[in-house]
């Protein structure tokens, strides 16, 4: 597939996705190894769409509007997908068990992070640089927080 049909095919996924609501959990998982490799696999994904806002956010990569817009709507679409994946029986993975026995606050980080991701591709709809590099710390800092209380180093 040529990129540019895969980049449309992404958005018209995640134009689909989020008019069915993205937190939705869409999926049962029937064993726990599936739901590790799902939420590994998601946030992997997350972070290489987030690390290509933050090149360009700090200056380590030009600046293209085209391509922040794009990684923006990405970012969007898979932030809300990891959480599903952490379910009750799901323990394991680099996840600390406190994400199991203070699922409230967990939820609240995963939560504060999805309203990030959503501020972070809307200012990188904007295309003005001034506004993804406003939106990035922000977003960034709720990885870090939830990673610093939840995730095995
Ligand atoms: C609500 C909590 C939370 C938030 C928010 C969060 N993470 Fe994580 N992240 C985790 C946990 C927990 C793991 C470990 C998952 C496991 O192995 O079970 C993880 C794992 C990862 C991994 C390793 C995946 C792999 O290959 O095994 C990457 C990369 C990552 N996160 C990047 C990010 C980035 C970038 C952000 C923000 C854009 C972010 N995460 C936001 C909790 C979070």
């Amino acid at each position: 597939m040529q990129l540019k049909s895969l980049a449309t095919a992404v958005l018209a996924l995640s134009a689909a996705l989020v008019g069915a609501s993205a937190s939705a959990d869409t999926l049962k998982f029937g064993k726990s190894e599936d739901a590790v490799k799902y939420r590994q696999s998601s946030l992997f994904v997350m972070s290489q769409h987030f690390g290509s806002l933050g090149a360009m956010a700090n200056g380590r990569a030009e600046f293209n509007a085209d391509l922040a817009k794009q990684n923006g709507a990405v970012l969007e679409t898979i932030a809300a997908l990891p959480w599903q994946a952490f379910g009750a029986g799901t323990e394991g993975g680099k996840t600390k068990p406190e994400a199991w026995s203070q699922k409230a606050k967990f939820d609240e980080h995963a939560n504060k992070f999805v309203a990030e991701a959503g501020k972070l591709a809307a200012a990188a709809k904007t295309g003005d640089l001034a506004q993804l590099k406003a939106a990035f710390g922000p977003a960034a800092q709720t990885c870090k927080a939830c990673h610093d209380a939840f995730r095995n180093r």
